[in-house]
């Protein structure tokens, strides 16, 4: 993962100025699982190590962003880039990181180039949405995972499939399992920002409902309980939560097995992921699945 590393920190190098350079430095490191998939799919080459500095910049890039839309304060444990510096910088920095990994995606053949760009515009599409969905309590799962499909799963499908391209792999195979793993992966984060606490994630918790987000958890309690309830749940919506909120969130969460679903859930899509690769023979991709499922932040 090092050469990655360096090769992201060349890419903003390139652009000659210090500042930018000063603050991409402040963007802290993510967990990396957008280049791990790349580097296990296509293996270890000069254009597989470049696919994934491209991939992580440009996923760096879409949370500068994301952050700004979520007035989220934190992230990677550190102080989030718009709390540091304001939201002006958070978005023109995400828009260097974007324009600099677009640059460097042209080295590709135009498959590659145009799979990552297609994606990246879906994923814009998707933050959108989950902007446009948080005005009111949504409660239609369809919407709900059109919207996880393309801000999340989009990125992480183009990643696996370009993947597979470099090395004239079957892309619709991996393809699919890349989708479902980001499926997955926005499914286990949605539950994650409801069971663990900031210090665990990095990054604000229980904030998805105070933004308006209503994941999947949330509908899944609200078709679950009695009226009243609803209405306890609807009045919360979008609300600073007290200590009792947040825990008779949670307790009805747990009586309602609305978070044991959720996870039955994911995990029913982590293993339609495998499905797509069971002819591969390649365990580390099957590992990625269960770690994703698995992880606690
Ligand atoms: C965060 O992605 C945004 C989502 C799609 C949920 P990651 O959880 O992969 O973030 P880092 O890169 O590890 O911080
Ligand atoms: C954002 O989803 C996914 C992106 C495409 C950036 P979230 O808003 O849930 O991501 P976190 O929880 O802030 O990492
Ligand atoms: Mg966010
Ligand atoms: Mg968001
Ligand atoms: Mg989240």
């Amino acid at each position: 993962m090092e050469k990655v590393e360096v090769l992201m920190t060349q890419m903003v190098e390139s652009l000659d100025d210090s500042y930018i350079l000063e603050l991409f430095q402040k963007v802290p490191k993510g967990k990396r699982l957008r280049a791990k998939l790349i580097l296990k799919i296509a293996g270890l080459s000069d254009d597989s190590y470049k696919l994934a500095a491209i991939i992580e910049l440009i996923h760096a890039a879409s949370l500068l962003h994301d952050d700004v839309i979520d007035d989220a304060l934190t992230r990677r444990g550190k102080d989030s880039i718009n709390a540091l510096f304001g939201n002006k910088t958070s978005i023109m920095l995400g828009d260097i990181l974007y324009s600099k990994g677009f640059a460097a995606l042209s080295i590709f053949s135009s498959n590659i180039a145009q799979k990552i760009s297609n994606a990246v515009a879906l994923l814009s599409v998707g933050e959108l949405l989950d902007v446009k969905l948080s005005h009111s309590f949504n409660d239609n799962e369809e919407l709900y995972m059109n919207m996880i499909y393309k801000k999340t799963a989009s990125l992480i499908e183009a990643a696996s499939a370009s993947a597979a391209m470099l090395v004239d792999k079957d892309v619709k195979i991996y393809e699919l399992y890349g989708k479902n793993l980001g499926l997955a992966f926005q499914v286990i984060d949605d539950i994650l920002d409801i069971t663990q606490d900031s210090k665990k994630l990095g990054k604000p918790s229980l904030h998805d409902f105070k933004e308006g987000k209503t994941t999947l958890p949330y509908m899944y309690l609200f078709s679950r309980v009695d009226d009243e309830d609803k209405k306890k749940l609807l009045s919360l919506f979008k609300k600073d939560l007290s200590q009792d909120d947040k825990i008779w969130i949670k307790n009805k969460m747990q009586e309602s097995s609305s978070l044991d679903d959720s996870i039955l859930y994911a995990k029913k899509l982590g293993s339609d992921a495998l499905e797509a690769i069971k002819n591969e023979e390649n365990d580390s991709l099957s590992k990625i699945i269960t770690e994703m499922i698995e992880r606690d932040f």
